[in-house]
């Protein structure tokens, strides 16, 4: 990683204020974490104090050692124990609830379908049946492509089962991006869907999965479509191709016993961008990452059995896999599944669904909370949402003034709201207040959760000034972190890890301060990875793909306010930039990456702004992008482009 580049600004060029605000006293009261000594205990008993977290789970075989931290950085936790991650989310709760609720799906045509635990052990183990009758085994990788419909939580759960790693793809990635994940994870089952609604209009998705496959260099040997789109949309299946409906049919009523699995067996693979141009493999163990997840579940977002949750990530991304699937359904609770956009048919489809359902604890990010602030207040106030007890947000920083709106228009003024912060690598929420015990700070992350050793610090490794600008560290390990990268044991090294003198540490990429009470804030990425819609890009990944328009020589790109993908381009000197080459550079990103990828800007100039090393500058086509004051631009090596990329964007 650069370690140039953290200049202290915020992410969302304003300061965060140090205004307090207690937890509520009535919520306390009921909160699942009400207890301050929890830091202390966890700080006094180090990694053992992780014993919470395991036994919130079932164990096949109990573990006895908590970390094997022999080989840093290849930590391992609770290695001696054996467990499995669908028996802890499905088959564990059917003696006290088989017959609550375990998901309620909306689809987006208005259509609605709900699971029980019950249900979903019946659904699971019939799907885990099918999939090992098409040859799926332990340890091989299924890939799953697929939109929002229940399908997807079941096929993860029913991978879980037997043992097979998922390899989720967020449905809206390109074919090539499923075809290089499918290669990459060594995967040779696929399961996806015939379409889904995108508004009014049915979307082939198997058709890409179909040119994915003409590209993938591994064989796939069976796959499973899902009939999402009925006769919306016919879509003619090969020889080694399945309705899921019929396998699922074929083996109603089976049971599939469970593969219990060491706790440092591989539960799934998460492809992820990171600072070279090719995604990683992110690897997750089974014990260590269901422990937190679940611990977290519990403990920072307060969810219980009784309450009905909704996490608004897309599973496609961790946060889905997380606080949508394994947090969820491993403490038993009831879910809200939602396939559909927050503003179709109307802009209170947000507010609709959690008034409809008693949604008590809601989980979003500050990307989809812009968008309400900016359609207005008027739509959460036409509801009743007085169910809400607790709100979460993830992905970016949240300003204060995004925080209050949330909290008055949402929270009714009274909802504690936790602000998460963690990442794909870490699995789990490692940032974040206890909502009964700790104060919150709106606009502020937090102080590092009970057991996370999360330290700013500068170049040497030292723990920054309260205020200063440094980078975001972990220096013990945790248990939901990564076990590896699928790329292997060498790049998660140099990827991830310093080893110092007092120890390794984990680099998390982000730059952060901290204040005097140890509350973190994030200051954004000090690599080339952008956090735009609740998505994760490097840079060079889409830069690559728009240099590949006809005419293009250079490219940067950056994330602006409002999470929109802004793309700084230069052409030949004979290309005349006009609507069709933005259309082309559209495209090749749609085709390289997804339609998420397209840029909501263009901007044409002369040329990029560069060190004189040949460096581009992309923080300062960041600060232009959002509008900011920009500091000294002297070290550029042609520093009178600036004034023409700024005209150039004003010009719109
Ligand atoms: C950013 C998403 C500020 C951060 C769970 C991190 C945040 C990256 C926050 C990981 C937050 C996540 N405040 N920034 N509360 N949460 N981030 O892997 O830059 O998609 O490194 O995981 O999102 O993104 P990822």
């Amino acid at each position: 990683m650069d370690y140039a580049g953290v200049d202290g600004r915020r992410a969302d060029g304003t300061a965060a204020g140090d205004e307090v605000v207690e937890p509520p006293a009535a919520f306390s009261d009921r909160a699942v974490a009400s207890d301050p000594e929890i830091y202390e205990a966890f700080a006094e008993e180090g990694p053992e104090a992780w014993r919470r977290a395991a036994d919130l789970l079932d164990w096949e075989r109990p573990y006895e050692t908590v970390l094997d931290d022999e080989n840093p950085p290849f930590y391992q936790w609770f290695p001696d124990g054996r467990l499995n991650a669908a028996a802890n989310c499905v088959d564990r709760h059917l003696d006290e609830r088989r017959n609550q609720l375990a998901i309620r799906w909306f689809g987006k045509r208005g259509e609605r379908r709900s699971y029980t635990y019950l249900d979903l052990h019946r659904e699971v183990n019939a799907l885990a049946a099918g999939l090992r009758d098409l040859g799926v085994e332990e340890d091989d990788v299924v890939t799953l492509y697929l939109p929002m419909v229940p399908e997807l939580p079941i096929a993860m759960l029913a991978c879980a089962r037997i043992g097979a790693p998922h390899n989720v793809v967020f449905a809206g990635l390109s074919a090539e991006a499923l075809a290089t994940r499918i290669d990459a994870a060594d995967s040779e089952y696929l399961v996806t869907c015939d379409g889904y609604y995108r508004r009014e209009d049915a979307f082939n998705q198997k058709s890409k999965a179909d040119n994915a496959r003409l590209r993938a260099e591994a064989d796939l040997s069976a796959t499973v479509v899902v009939d999402r789109l009925g006769d919306a949309l016919d879509v003619p299946l090969g020889d080694d191709e399945h309705e899921y409906e019929a396998v699922v049919a074929a083996h109603d009523g089976e049971t599939v016993e469970p593969v219990a699995r060491d706790a440092t067996d591989l539960l799934f693979v998460m492809y992820t961008s990171g600072t070279t141009g090719r995604p990683k493999g992110v690897e997750h163990a089974t014990g260590g990452y269901l422990a937190h997840v679940a611990w977290t579940t519990r403990n920072v977002l307060d969810v219980r059995p009784d309450d009905t949750y909704w996490c608004a990530a897309d599973i496609g991304w961790i946060t889905g896999h997380s606080y949508g699937v394994y947090g969820p359904l491993s403490v038993g609770t009831t879910s809200v599944l939602y396939e559909g956009s927050p503003d179709y048919p109307d802009r209170d489809r947000v507010w609709d669904l959690i008034e409809r359902n008693a949604v008590s604890v809601f989980y979003t990010s500050p990307t989809a909370i812009r968008s309400f602030m900016k359609w207005g207040a008027e739509y959460p106030d036409a509801h009743d949402l007085s169910s809400i007890r607790l709100l979460g947000t993830v992905g970016e920083s949240i300003t204060s003034k995004a925080w209050r709106w949330y909290r008055e228009h949402v929270g009714g003024g009274e909802a504690p709201i936790v602000d998460t912060w963690w990442q794909t690598e870490t699995g789990a929420i490692s940032l974040a207040t206890l909502p009964g015990v700790t104060p919150m700070k709106p606009g502020k992350v937090g102080p590092p959760l009970p057991g996370i050793d999360a330290r700013v610090v500068d170049e040497d490794g030292e723990p920054v000034e309260p205020g200063e600008p440094g980078y975001l560290t972990i220096a013990a390990p945790w248990p939901g972190m990564l076990r590896g990268l699928r790329e292997g044991d060498e790049r998660y090294r140099r990827e991830y890890w310093l080893e110092g003198e007092d120890g390794w540490r984990y680099r998390t990429g982000d730059g952060a301060t901290v204040d005097g009470d140890g509350y973190v804030t994030i200051l954004g990425r000090v690599d080339d990875v952008i956090n735009v819609r609740t998505h994760r890009f490097n840079t060079a990944e889409l830069e690559s793909a728009i240099v590949e328009a006809d005419g293009v020589t250079e490219a940067a790109v950056v994330g602006d306010d409002d999470g929109r993908i802004v793309a700084y381009v230069t052409t030949r000197g004979d290309v005349d930039p006009d609507e069709s080459l933005r259309e082309a550079i559209g495209e090749r990103l749609a085709h390289a990456v997804g339609d998420v990828a397209r840029p909501d800007r263009i901007v044409f100039t002369p040329d990029l702004p560069k060190t004189r090393s040949g460096k581009i500058m992309r923080r300062l086509l960041e600060d232009i992008a959002r509008g900011d004051e920009f500091g000294d631009v002297s070290a550029l090596r042609n520093p009178e482009v600036v004034g023409e990329i700024e005209s150039a964007v004003r010009k719109k």
